[in-house]
């Protein structure tokens, strides 16, 4: 199944909400501010930013605080991604890192993901941004 594309309104609120959350971002290492935001099939939107730690390595980006959040939170029982929206305080081209991507995927095999590129924001499909994507079946 083909992605379905947002409308302007929705695209425009969801990177509202990815702003709201990079206010959150708890980024004293990298001083690097991302936030997420989550739109479900359902119509609900979950938020995340990323949460640095001294022990760089547990660093959580900000695309899978929003998602973990989605999952502990969606009424739905089975969580289905419709739309993922990034945003950093910096804004520079910014697309989500390949743990991110996989994570996407797992929810959300048609998700439409937002980002800053190199242009000013770009839509892509999660499909065309991880090809080959990993499932157990
Ligand atoms: N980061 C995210 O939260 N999302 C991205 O898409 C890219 C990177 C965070 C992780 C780390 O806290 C900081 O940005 C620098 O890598």
């Amino acid at each position: 199944m083909p992605p379905s594309p947002l409308s302007p309104r929705e695209r425009e609120s969801l990177l509202a909400a990815a702003r709201q959350a990079l206010q959150r971002a708890y980024a004293r290492y990298s001083n690097f501010h991302v936030g997420a935001a989550v739109l479900t099939e359902q119509g609900e939107t979950f938020l995340g930013c990323n949460v640095e730690n001294a022990s760089y390595g547990l660093t959580i980006c900000a695309e899978r605080s929003a998602i973990f959040t989605a999952v502990q939170n969606a009424k739905a029982p089975k969580l289905v991604i419709r739309a993922v929206a990034v945003v950093n305080g910096d804004d520079v081209p910014c697309s989500p890192c390949g743990a991110c991507r996989q994570v996407i995927f797992e929810f959300g095999e048609n998700a439409i993901v937002i980002f800053r590129g190199q242009q000013g924001y770009k839509e892509m499909a999660i499909a065309d941004l991880l090809p080959e994507s990993f499932r157990l079946s």
